[in-house]
């Protein structure tokens, strides 16, 4: 194969209450990507949207991955990518996990399978450092193999995929932009010990709850008394968009990601529907522009759409 094109989807990472732990992959939106091989060592980036972004490779989440890949190659291989972005950068909704997870997976195909699954997650986590300044996997990990994925560890590498049920995930994104590393800036690097207590208890909850189809126990565990708190000031609307979602019948939810992002899971559709209003309405009122989603877990991760 020369050529391959895939589909990356978007991700809600941290879930409420797992700060870089866990995460899930989005049936929409997604961003889709297209490589070919070179064969001189080199990434020459385009862009199909209206982002933006850099186009030289070290200041590129994508070209980084791909650059670091090269790094380990043996023959003089190199790769030309078209991004197109449908996830909007700063979103808190996975934009930069989806172009290095997807830059990392399509490169491997090409080069036929020659890194492993855990080495492919630790080229595209080059890519979070360049975005947020720090390695992290709870968004690449559920783009790369979808569901719902607990990052155990990352030195090594330990990733798990947590069965869930059908949830459906209601997303509204304020047009405000939050730069990550400036939202894990502003956090605390001390927690108080009953925090941390209350936390894990939620934590060990919330997978409980996913693997014994358990809403009540999902809905119960979706708190966060440690990274919430700070976060949420950089967020117009959200205490009053959080508690009006639960009264409207959402499981619970919190911060997508870094922010800005909020989403909320709920048990079906119609739910999910009632929910998406209810943001809808918030913000409306507040006076922010806003898009809403309102999805389901995405099963399959980075998906071959095409390849010759
Ligand atoms: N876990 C990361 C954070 C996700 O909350 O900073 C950011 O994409």
């Amino acid at each position: 194969m020369n050529r391959i094109k895939v589909k990356c989807p978007g991700t809600v990472a941290n879930l409420v209450c797992g700060f870089d732990i866990l995460g899930l992959a989005l049936n929409e939106p997604s961003d889709i990507m297209e490589l070919r091989l070179l064969d001189k060592p080199e990434v020459i980036i385009h862009n199909r949207d209206n982002y933006n972004l850099p186009t030289e490779p070290e200041r590129n989440v994508a070209g980084v991955v791909l650059l670091s890949m090269i790094e380990k190659l043996e023959k003089p291989v190199g790769f030309d990518v078209t991004i197109e972005k449908h996830i909007k950068p700063g979103s808190g909704i996975g934009s930069s996990a989806a172009s290095a997870a997807g830059a990392a997976v399509a490169a491997n195909l090409l080069l036929g399978n020659l890194f492993s699954p855990d080495e492919v997650v630790q080229f595209a986590m080059n890519g979070e450092k360049l975005a947020s300044g720090v390695k992290h996997a709870d968004n690449i990990a559920p783009c790369i193999l979808g569901g719902i994925s607990l990052i155990r560890s990352i030195h090594p590498l330990d990733i798990v995929s947590i069965p869930s049920p059908d949830l459906f995930v209601t997303v509204v994104h304020p047009q405000i932009e939050v730069r990550t590393s400036d939202a894990r800036q502003i956090l605390k690097q001390q927690v108080l010990l009953k925090d941390a207590i209350r936390q894990w208890g939620n934590i060990a909850g919330l997978v409980t709850g996913f693997m014994k189809n358990d809403y009540d126990l999902i809905g119960r565990s979706l708190e966060d008394v440690i990274i919430e708190p700070v976060r949420s000031i950089l967020i117009p609307g959200f205490d009053e968009v959080k508690k009006q979602c639960k009264e409207a019948g959402a499981l619970g939810g919190g911060i997508s990601g870094s922010g800005p992002s909020v989403f909320m899971l709920s048990r079906n559709e119609k739910d999910a529907r009632v929910v998406e209003t209810v943001m809808k309405d918030v913000y409306t009122r507040i006076g922010i522009d806003f898009n809403t989603y309102v999805t389901t877990i995405n099963k399959k991760g980075v998906e071959v759409v095409s390849g010759e």
